[in-house]
């Protein structure tokens, strides 16, 4: 699979551990943008020349693409965005800022992604809404006990990841706060960023308002993202970011929008970006979700197996379920800071993660302040994993520490 992937032709010794930040681009989402480039580059929506409606012509064939990708029921509920980032503020700005109301209330968990986390928290001061944030505990469990203890008539918006960046895991209670959410009339925004690469999605049968996520995380180029907006909510917003394409007229004192999602797409738009994210989805469907997700799987399991012998190596997390529904394995090592594993790593090439992995609220519920994440992507193999343990060994063995 690696010579699908320029990048290691270019670094024949690279072990690349860093899915979850950046996965690398295969071959033919590169030649996806540069046909774009060289064959048909026009600005799309406003041109009635034929290279223009070409290029219109691709991007709507993409959203057609992603919603059948996502399960959502029309094109028309898929925003383009430059990521997770900017998808969920902008249902800050579009939807929040009209909806929530002082006394209201914000769920997020302590799992959360700072994207998904700082957007509700600042909001909430702005409004004088309150934001409410489910502990983790020191072995990364949710401490919610009793789900009504949380989700409650005043929680308008519950804002959750469907895998946590930090620990890698699926979300074990995702199906019951939605429906307890759902129960109370709240919205329901799902941070999708590290599922979409490898599980199966859909919105309808998850029962989300908003679903967000980066094209770079799942093969696709950077500068790209979507948000998925339920049909049914759509009416509940507003643009909030203003410009060129996205209106039907304009006069000095009114302006009116074009309808979902064109309203919410002003500017021009990352047209090659979201032409490479559609070859992104093809790849990922010529290889399947399922062998996708078996693969991951068993580079998890064979990683932890692994890691075993190394006594001094604490795992995040429960490794039950990091075993069952896994995407990367975060750990510390007692007596060496994450840094020096990771400039030791790179010294072999193998590029790890090392950090807070902008998810902070949770290193400080679970006590810890850095953590080593290694995360896989398909062009990953067996060998990767035996070169990083046997690499591992030479730490221990070195005087580092
Ligand atoms: C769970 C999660 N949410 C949000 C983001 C932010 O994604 P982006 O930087 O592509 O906007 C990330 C990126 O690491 C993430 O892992």
């Amino acid at each position: 699979m690696k010579n699908k992937f320029p990048i290691f032709i270019h670094h024949p010794y690279l072990i690349y551990l860093d899915a979850a930040a950046t996965t690398q681009r295969p071959q033919v989402v590169l030649d996806a943008m540069d046909a774009y480039y060289t064959q048909y580059n026009a600005n799309t929506g406003r041109g009635v020349y034929q290279l223009a409606e070409t290029a219109t012509q691709k991007i709507e064939d993409v959203r057609n693409q992603v919603a059948q990708y996502i399960g959502a029921a029309d094109a028309s509920e898929i925003v383009f965005t430059h990521g997770t980032t900017t998808s969920i503020n902008l249902v800050g700005q579009s939807w929040a800022l009209k909806n929530i109301k002082p006394g209201d209330e914000i769920l997020v968990t302590g799992y959360e992604h700072h994207a998904n986390f700082i957007v509700w928290q600042q909001l909430c001061k702005q409004i004088g809404a309150s934001f409410k944030v489910i502990p983790v505990d020191q072995s990364g469990q949710l401490l919610i006990n009793s789900i009504s203890d949380w989700v409650t008539p005043k929680t308008k918006l519950v804002a959750i990841t469907h895998v946590s960046n930090a620990l890698g895991f699926t979300n074990p209670y995702l199906n019951q706060l939605i429906t307890a959410a759902n129960q109370v009339g709240s919205r329901v925004l799902i941070d999708g960023a590290q599922a979409v690469k490898s599980m199966s999605i859909d919105v309808q049968r998850l029962e989300c308002d908003f679903y967000a996520f980066s094209g770079h995380k799942m093969y696709g180029p950077t500068g790209v993202g979507v948000l998925y907006v339920k049909k049914s909510v759509q009416h509940e917003m507003a643009p909030s970011v203003f410009g060129g394409g996205s209106v039907n007229s304009v006069t000095a004192t009114e302006t009116v929008f074009l309808p979902f999602p064109y309203g919410y797409e002003p500017g021009t738009l990352p047209i090659a970006e979201i032409i490479g994210l559609g070859a992104a989805i093809t790849f990922i469907q010529s290889i399947g979700l399922k062998t996708l997700q078996k693969h991951t799987n068993q580079l998890i399991n064979q990683l932890l197996d692994g890691l075993h012998q190394f006594k001094q190596i604490k795992i995040l997390g429960s490794q039950e379920l990091l075993r069952a529904t896994g995407t990367l394995v975060s750990f510390t090592i007692q007596g060496i800071h994450p840094h020096d594993v990771a400039a030791f790593l790179d010294t072999h090439n193998i590029c790890v993660r090392a950090g807070h992995h902008c998810a902070q609220p949770l290193a400080q519920f679970m006590g810890y302040d850095a953590s080593i994440r290694i995360s896989f992507g398909i062009y990953n193999d067996k060998q990767d994993v035996e070169k990083l343990i046997q690499v591992l060994k030479e730490l221990f063995k070195s005087n580092l520490l």
